[in-house]
């Protein structure tokens, strides 16, 4: 047990310049002091609006984005002062079509990538084919990605995010664009990895890919943490909102983020 993410206090303002000859300075106060902790080997999701703050919060975990004031410390390292530490324990894998090579087979994707993240070459093999079992690839991992599906992608994302065997893993959004029995194989996916022992951050739009998966959630609107706790507590905040039916994580968000 133990911590493997911790983060206090996190700040975080964007400062830019817009509109004619760029004179004009604005800033966005995009994560507005964000406190918690994720244990070692827990399913954690952050959930919330667009613009909310959740990929500006994982881009400061994951030593992208330096804070703007606050703390955060991943497996006990410092994002700011151990960021070497810090990387060699993480992978993180976000939505969308970027960062593979549709030309190459999802294999020659997987031991590119390998050589790259400095995994040994006597473990490559080994350690590629458990991963394309644990995304369930297996058998389609001599095709070229090209011919892959939006779930097969975002699969194979995870694969590669995983290749360095990180402790913690920031998963921003990857069912985005995922057709329904896709996202379930994702799923199944990612409790495996979880179940497995690996500390997951998960952000999703998907209520009940969230109830389904997380061990804890946090629901973020404009920069802070609204509410926090297990699918269940947040659910029973909704009791009495909903009629006689049993009230939904959907229900849940839609009254944190939207209270009447
Ligand atoms: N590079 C940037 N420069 C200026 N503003 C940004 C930048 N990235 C994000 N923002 C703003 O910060 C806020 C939070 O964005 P983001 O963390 O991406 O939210 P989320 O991932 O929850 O959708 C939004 O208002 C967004 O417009
Ligand atoms: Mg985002």
């Amino acid at each position: 047990m133990g911590i493997a993410v911790e983060a206090e206090d996190l700040r975080r303002t964007y400062r830019s310049r817009t509109g004619w000859a760029r004179a004009r300075r604005t800033e966005v106060d995009a994560v507005r002091g964000i406190s918690f902790s994720i244990e070692r080997g827990e399913l954690f999701g952050l959930l919330g609006p667009n613009g909310a703050g959740k990929t500006t919060t994982i881009k400061m975990l994951n030593t992208l984005l330096i804070p703007t004031s606050g703390r955060a410390r991943v497996c006990g390292y410092d994002v700011v002062a151990d960021t070497r530490e810090v990387r060699r324990r993480i992978g993180y894998v976000f939505g969308g079509d970027r960062g593979l090579y549709d030309r190459l087979s999802g294999l020659d994707n997987l031991r590119y990538f390998a050589e790259l993240y400095g995994v040994p070459p006597r473990e490559q093999k080994r350690r590629i084919g458990e991963l394309l079992d644990l995304v369930r690839l297996t058998g389609r991992e001599r095709e070229r990605v090209e011919g892959y599906s939006r779930g097969m992608r975002q699969r194979l994302h995870i694969a590669r995010g995983l290749l360095h065997r990180p402790e913690v893993l920031f998963l921003d959004e990857p069912s985005i664009g995922v057709d329904p029995v896709a996202a379930r194989e994702l799923r199944g996916a990612v409790a495996d990895l979880a179940a497995a022992g690996t500390t997951v951050l998960l952000t999703t739009h998907y209520m009940a890919e969230a109830d389904e998966l997380c061990d804890r959630i946090a629901v973020i609107a404009d920069g802070a943490i609204q509410a926090l706790g297990t699918p269940a507590e947040l659910r029973a905040r909704a009791a009495g909102r909903v009629g006689t039916r049993e009230p939904t994580l959907e229900d849940a968000y839609v009254a944190i983020v939207q209270p009447s």
